[in-house]
C-alpha cells in the first residue's frame, strides 16, 4: 500500500467525517484540545495545527495568537473556515490543505506545533514529525494529543484483546509514547519534556517535544 494510497483513502474517510464530526467529539476530545492550546500559547504567539480538522481546537488558542491551521481535508477545513466566522477568532491566520508530511511552510516559523488527534493517522509519523521540526523556531515545542497504547503490564494485554474493537471506529491501540521518544532521541536537538494524561486517563496522552533553544 503506498502512501499515496492512504493519503486519498484519509481524504476520503474525513469527506464523511465532516458532517458529523462536531456532534461525535466536541466533549469527549475537549480535555487533551484545551491543555494542548493552553502548551502551545505557553510557548509563544505563533502557533500552528497540523491536522487543524473542523477547528474544534481554534477557539482554546487565545486570542492573541497567530495561529496557522492545515489539513488533509479540504471537507474539514470548510467546517473549521466556517467557525472562524461564526465565533470571530481573529487569532487564526490562515487555514490551508497541506499533508503533515510535506508542509509548505518556513523553517524556524513557529514557537509551537501543535497536533491533536492526528499523529495516529498519519502513514509516516517520522517524517511528519521532522517537517514540524523544521517550521520550530529553537527553543519551540511540538505538542501531541493522543491515544497512546500501554507499553507494558495488564493495560496492554487487555488494549491488545480489544484492538480489533477499537480499530473499528479508527482509534489504534499500537501507537505508543516510546515510538515519539525514539524519534525525538535520534533527531539533533529534540527531547521530549513531558507526558501527561488527558481524558480519558489512561488511554489518552498529551506529549511536549522540545526543540532545544
Ligand atoms: C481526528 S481529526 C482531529 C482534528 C482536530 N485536531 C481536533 O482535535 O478536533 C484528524 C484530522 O487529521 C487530518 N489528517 C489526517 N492525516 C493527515 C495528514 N497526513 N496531514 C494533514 N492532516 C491529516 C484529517 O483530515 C482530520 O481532519
Amino acid at each position: 500500500m503506498s502512501v499515496q494510497y492512504d493519503l486519498e483513502g484519509q481524504k476520503k474517510a474525513y469527506e464523511i467525517w465532516a458532517k458529523f464530526y462536531d456532534k461525535v467529539y466536541v466533549r469527549f476530545l475537549a480535555d487533551g484540545q484545551k491543555k494542548a492550546a493552553a502548551a502551545a500559547a505557553a510557548c509563544g504567539p505563533d502557533i500552528l495545527e497540523v491536522g487543524v480538522g473542523t477547528g474544534l481546537v481554534l477557539r482554546y488558542y487565545p486570542s492573541t495568537s497567530r495561529v496557522v491551521g492545515v489539513d488533509l481535508s479540504e471537507h474539514m477545513l470548510a467546517k473549521a473556515r466556517e467557525k472562524v466566522v461564526a465565533q470571530g477568532l481573529t487569532q487564526v491566520r490562515g487555514l490551508s490543505v497541506m499533508d503533515a508530511c510535506n508542509l509548505g511552510l518556513p523553517d524556524a516559523a513557529f514557537d509551537a506545533v501543535t497536533v491533536p488527534f492526528v499523529i495516529t493517522l498519519v502513514p509516516n509519523p517520522e517524517a511528519a514529525l521532522s517537517e514540524m521540526r523544521r517550521v520550530l523556531k529553537p527553543g519551540g515545542e511540538i505538542i501531541v494529543a493522543s491515544k497512546m497504547g500501554a507499553e507494558d503490564g495488564l493495560l496492554m494485554k487487555v488494549e491488545a484483546a480489544l484492538a480489533p474493537v477499537v480499530k473499528t471506529v479508527g482509534w489504534s491501540t499500537d501507537f505508543k509514547v516510546s515510538r515519539l521518544a525514539a524519534w525525538a532521541a535520534t533527531t539533533p536537538d529534540m527531547s521530549v519534556v513531558e507526558v501527561v494524561s488527558i481524558f480519558p486517563a489512561p488511554f489518552f496522552k498529551m506529549i511536549r517535544i522540545k526543540r532545544a533553544g
